[in-house]
């Protein structure tokens, strides 16, 4: 199900909190366990670090933010536009016009207004630009980072963005984009399907980053998630998901169907200095 050829421009063109390059060799070594030609799913999509890495033929990708995912569509359906509009923000990249384009969104009938293409660059521009890089917004969904200084922000990667846009197009109807949530998503996996999960990580205090998106993944929702992974190990789906080493994780997948892997790994954000380190996580895969 992977592309025989895969193309190195094919990778994440967004920084995310929890993006998965560093866990890659395990997730690799895991989900090579759990292929056969199928579907992939990948219902927490975020920026994309294991789907690009693998480059499913037949695959359904979903995020419930969707002001991502219409970026995902842009680079598949209006590529050139998208790096036209991009380029405009490349010449007038400074620290003012950060903020007015970051503040676009407190008008809501005027953002509105806005094209679908200016929305996608708007969210790279700002993604690229800002402190910590990293997609935040507040209590009312509105994004609020700060401007983050960088000498020569990647605004426009242009390789990049058409070797994506080539890969979506090329895979056709066979690539679905979903902007909902993980449950809906994974409704037709089935037998002939391998899931992988990367949800919010479960935080033991509470701290957690959960600034994707206004609203909180907390413990009735990792434990929804738990439900949805069983529900597809019933299916006989094929399931790999990452999540934080706590206590409350092991003991809602304890069980003789689930397979738990501790891995390490270094994480750039968080939301104090001192939590950034060597954290470990967990890779549980079903047994099938
Ligand atoms: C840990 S990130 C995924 C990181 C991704 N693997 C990467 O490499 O960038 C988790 C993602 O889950 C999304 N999310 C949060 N709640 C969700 C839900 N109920 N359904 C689907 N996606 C959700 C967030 O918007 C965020 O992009």
């Amino acid at each position: 199900m992977a592309n025989a050829q895969k193309n190195p421009f094919v990778k994440p063109y967004l920084k995310w909190a929890g993006g998965k390059r560093q866990l890659l060799p395990q997730i690799r070594e895991q989900l090579g366990r759990l292929l056969t030609t199928n579907t992939y799913y990948e219902p927490f999509v975020g920026a994309g670090a294991v789907f690009f890495d693998y480059q499913p033929c037949k695959a359904v990708i979903n995020d419930t933010n969707a002001q991502l995912i219409l970026t995902y569509k842009m680079v598949r359906d209006h590529a050139d536009e998208l790096i036209a509009a991009l380029k405009t923000h490349v010449v007038s990249n400074s620290e003012d016009y950060f903020y007015e384009i970051r503040e676009m969104d407190r008008d809501t009938a005027a953002f509105d207004k806005l094209t679908d293409v200016e929305k996608a660059a708007r969210l790279i521009y700002l993604n690229k630009t800002c402190f910590n890089g990293l997609y935040r917004v507040n209590a009312q969904g509105l994004f609020n980072a700060p401007y983050g200084r960088y000498k020569n922000p990647a605004i426009c990667d242009e390789p990049v963005l058409l070797a994506i846009h080539n890969y979506l197009l090329g895979a056709g109807e066979a690539l679905v984009i979903l902007s909902g949530d993980f449950d809906d998503a994974v409704r037709t996996a089935d037998h002939n399907s391998v899931v992988y999960f990367d949800p919010p990580y479960h935080s033991a205090d509470n701290t957690n980053f959960t600034g994707y998106q206004a609203g909180r993944f907390g413990e009735q929702e990792q434990t929804r998630l738990r439900n949805t992974f069983a529900e597809l190990t019933e299916r006989g789906a094929k399931c790999l998901l990452s999540n934080s080493d706590t206590a409350f994780i092991r003991e809602l997948y304890a069980s003789d169907r689930y397979t738990i892997t501790a891995v390490s790994a270094k994480r750039a954000i968080n939301s104090d200095a001192a939590g950034r380190g060597e954290v470990n996580e967990l890779l549980i895969r079903n047994r099938r």
